[in-house]
């Protein structure tokens, strides 16, 4: 009897390709952050990572040049940058200029929680920080990013499900998270004309350092991990550029904690 002969259809590109790609992604030394950076930098992405612990920052650097794919070359900027500082973003994105490449892909991830406290404990220093880098950082941030993106290009902002729901004991988080939905919904309706996607990434509990101070006795083991968190994001800026994904719910499937 005739073998029949197998015929193996080819992979179907994938399109777009981020490979070559450059990619902003800000609290990048640690965390859901690193996870992110680690994702682009596997698809070939060129990144600008920053943090404020420098020695943390180089470390991820270092690990990161590591994970190009095969014969490529990827490379990675790391700078300082505090988010709450219009200095330092300036600086940030004076550095950024001077790489002659639009930013492609703008991850907002900097980011912090606070101890659980009510309302009438919470201290104002406290509330000041945490709507300072979550909500003032986001916008600074983003207000620069926009003066080197181009259409085709993509913004996620890492909010939290703390952005539609509210947890006791987090007034400053959940006011922030609020705050910041309501800034990247209106981007979201300013860019559409100009062709930038803009997506809000919304993680449930995920396994990070913000834990030891939101609730350092928290079940860790029911958590996400940065990565699968990471791969939400890989997947949506993998979609054809006509296409988005506007919000990204991601939680762990024994719900919140
Ligand atoms: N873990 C979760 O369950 C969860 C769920 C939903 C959303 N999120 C959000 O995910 C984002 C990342 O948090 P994570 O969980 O990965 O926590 P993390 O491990 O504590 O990471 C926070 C990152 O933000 C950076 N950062 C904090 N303040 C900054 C500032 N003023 N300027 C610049 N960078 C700053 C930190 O670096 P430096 O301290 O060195 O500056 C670090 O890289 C946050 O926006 C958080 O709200 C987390």
């Amino acid at each position: 009897m005739p073998k029949r002969k197998l015929k193996f259809r080819e992979p179907t590109p994938r399109e777009p390709n981020l490979s070559g790609h450059l990619a902003l992604v800000t609290g990048a030394n640690r965390g859901i952050g690193l996870a992110i950076a680690r994702a682009l930098a596997r698809e070939g992405c060129n990144l600008v990572i920053t943090g404020r612990d420098e020695r943390a920052l180089a470390k991820a650097r270092a690990e990161l040049e590591k994970l190009q794919p095969e014969k490529f070359k990827v490379h990675v900027l790391a700078q300082s940058c505090d988010v709450r500082n219009p200095d330092s973003v300036d600086y940030l994105f004076a550095l950024v200029r001077g790489l002659h490449k639009p930013l492609d892909i703008v991850i907002n991830n900097a980011g912090i929680g606070h101890p659980d406290l009510a309302v009438g404990e919470l201290p104002y220093p406290t509330w000041m920080e945490v709507i300072d880098t979550n909500l003032n950082g986001l916008f600074l941030v983003t207000q620069a990013a926009l003066a080197v993106m181009q259409r085709g290009s993509t913004i996620v902002n890492n909010l939290s499900i703390a952005a539609e729901r509210v947890f006791t004991g987090s007034a400053a988080y959940n006011a922030s998270k609020h705050g910041a939905l309501g800034f990247t919904d209106t981007l979201r309706e300013e860019l559409r004309p100009k062709g930038i996607r803009v997506i809000a990434l919304m993680p449930g509990a995920t396994d990070t350092a913000i834990w030891d101070v939101l609730w350092p006795k928290a079940p860790r083991r029911k958590m996400m991990s940065g990565e699968t968190v990471a791969r939400t994001v890989v997947n949506a800026l993998l979609l054809p550029e006509n296409t988005t994904v506007e919000k990204i719910v991601v939680m762990p499937s024994s719900g919140t904690l």
